[in-house]
């Protein structure tokens, strides 16, 4: 065999990763939480989570990618009391409902020991999920950095969340994040 084909099928080792690497570090320890302690967020870790999820960076394009420059992906944070969407072009929360919705997330017992649910929806069925998961790899990210635990879940009753979000026939809820404090392990 030539060297020449040798080379098309001997895989090439990479230097090993710069682990010690700030950013690298957080990615190396990312992990889904399913163990959650209660106990609530503070007003500036929810501003700092909603930021990294879909805020608006120095450059005044948002903390992700978005296909097209369409700002199509929603977030919302959803608690007992109601129901807020974000809007990351001004950094407030607005209140779209009173409606408790926490039921149609809590399929998995864990899931109520958490602080912050935050429900992604979009409308463009190619990209939307793609700048949820963008948005919801930061919130890891961030969670990590701050020792909180993190957990994205499919599992819950989308038909339900469209009717309380009051989404349009064109949107759709694409995933759930859940944020807290996670159980401590030796
Ligand atoms: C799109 C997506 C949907 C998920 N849905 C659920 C879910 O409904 N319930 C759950 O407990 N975990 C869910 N997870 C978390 C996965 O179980 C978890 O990411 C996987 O076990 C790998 O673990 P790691 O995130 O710690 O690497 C989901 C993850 C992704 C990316």
């Amino acid at each position: 065999m030539s060297e020449e084909e040798k080379s098309l099928k001997s895989p090439v080792r990479l230097p090993n990763p710069e682990i010690s690497d700030p950013l690298l570090q957080l990615i190396n320890n990312r992990v889904s939480t399913k163990e959650f302690c209660l106990g609530s967020l503070d007003e500036q870790d929810v501003s700092n989570i909603l930021w990294s999820a879909f805020g608006q960076n120095k450059k005044g394009t948002r903390t992700i990618p978005t296909a097209l420059n369409e700002k199509n992906l929603k977030v919302y944070l959803l608690n007992e009391k109601g129901i807020w969407w974000y809007n990351g072009e001004s950094h407030t929360l607005s209140k779209i409902s009173n409606e408790n919705a926490l039921p149609f997330l809590e399929s998995q017992e864990y899931v109520q020991n958490g602080s912050l649910n935050l429900v992604y929806t979009g409308s463009n069925r190619d990209y939307s999920p793609l700048h949820a998961g963008s948005a919801y790899q930061n919130v890891y990210l961030y969670a990590t950095e701050k020792g909180l635990g993190s957990v994205v879940r499919g599992f819950i009753d989308k038909e339900k969340l469209h009717r309380v979000l009051g989404l349009k026939d064109d949107e759709f809820v694409i995933i759930h994040q859940l944020i807290g404090y996670p159980v401590k392990k030796d």
